[in-house]
């Protein structure tokens, strides 16, 4: 009973379809298909219970997906991945090509679906973003400046069409380090000299520069002439000759854009590092004998 009124409705549907059909040909196939609908209940309702399936009704005459209204087309590749260092620039790229009048190119940062840039405007607080526009080259990059981990993440570059469509970017932010080979103490007899490297690492772009301190004093442009400073890509070397007491202290690499390096500088007289290692072992001996004297005296205590 109840899937004959289901058939029942399908046929009044139907024929109100072919009510709407104009040509013959498309009443025709109308026609087919509704001679196949009934044919598909009929055999499905010999089991007694029927589902109707949406694509038995409408078949070949399936909405369209609907056709975006625009002639722009993108240049920049989709899905792309942009690698900056932390305190540099960023600069997502999105080429797009016939943008009608009425259609604007946006940029969105999809974690929050916050709105940045509109057309030439920037809509964001954060005066690190801003959007460039190239007539020549049909290019509206969005710089993120002083770039910071938390910009990591998808921005889209979005054109107004409808419905809109956009090609994304990932941003990745990372962090240089430096890093002072030898531990972060090191012993130098009076008198020699020493020699600290100073390695950047997961740098995008070398360092402009790097600076040396001596506790709070930058030593790069030392008028001492035992000081000498040689930058390589990537790597700066410090060079102390004939080192003196005063010359003990903490030293730092500083990078600009990269996190800086420490190492502490002991200058030994006299002893060698295993008279050092002597001196240690004494010193383990005096507190064991201070440990035996608190016990004996706690027994006497008793
Ligand atoms: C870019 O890729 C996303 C999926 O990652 C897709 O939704 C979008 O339509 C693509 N854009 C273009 C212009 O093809
Ligand atoms: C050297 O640097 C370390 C770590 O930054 C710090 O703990 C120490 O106090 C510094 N020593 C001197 C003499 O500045």
């Amino acid at each position: 009973m109840k899937s004959l009124c289901v058939l029942l409705l399908d046929a009044i549907l139907l024929a109100s379809f072919v009510e709407d059909s104009e040509t013959a040909g498309r009443h025709a196939t109308w026609s087919k298909q509704f001679k196949n609908v009934l044919e598909t209940h009929r055999f499905k309702t010999e089991g007694g219970s029927w589902t109707p399936d949406p694509s038995d009704l409408l078949g070949e005459y399936e909405v369209e997906p609907p056709v975006r209204d625009t002639n722009a087309y993108f240049m920049t590749n989709n899905n792309t991945v942009v690698t900056v260092q932390v305190g540099t620039t960023a600069a997502l790229r999105c080429q797009v090509f016939d943008v009608a009048e009425h259609e604007t190119v946006s940029w969105i940062r999809r974690r929050d679906h916050h709105l940045i840039t509109v057309g030439a405007n920037t809509y964001s607080n954060d005066e690190r973003f801003q959007v460039t526009y190239s007539e020549k080259t049909q290019d509206w990059t969005l710089h993120v400046r002083y770039a910071q981990p938390h910009d990591a993440g998808v921005y889209e570059c979005q054109l107004s069409a409808h419905p809109p469509i956009g090609v994304i970017t990932t941003l990745n932010v990372i962090e240089a380090v430096a890093e002072i080979g030898g531990g972060p103490e090191r012993y130098v007899q009076i008198g020699s000299s020493v020699q600290l490297t100073c390695t950047i690492k997961h740098f995008t772009e070398p360092p402009t520069y790097v600076f040396w301190y001596h506790a709070e004093h930058m030593i790069n442009y030392d008028s001492n002439k035992r000081i000498t400073v040689v930058n390589r890509l990537g790597e700066s070397e410090l060079r102390i000759s004939q080192v003196t007491k005063a010359d003990s202290g903490n030293y730092t690499c500083q990078p600009a854009n990269a996190r800086p390096a420490f190492v502490s500088l002991h200058i030994i007289t006299g002893e060698t590092p295993a008279a050092m290692q002597r001196a240690s072992a004494t010193e383990v001996q005096y507190r064991l004998s201070i440990t035996l004297l608190s016990s004996l005296l706690a027994l006497v205590a008793l």
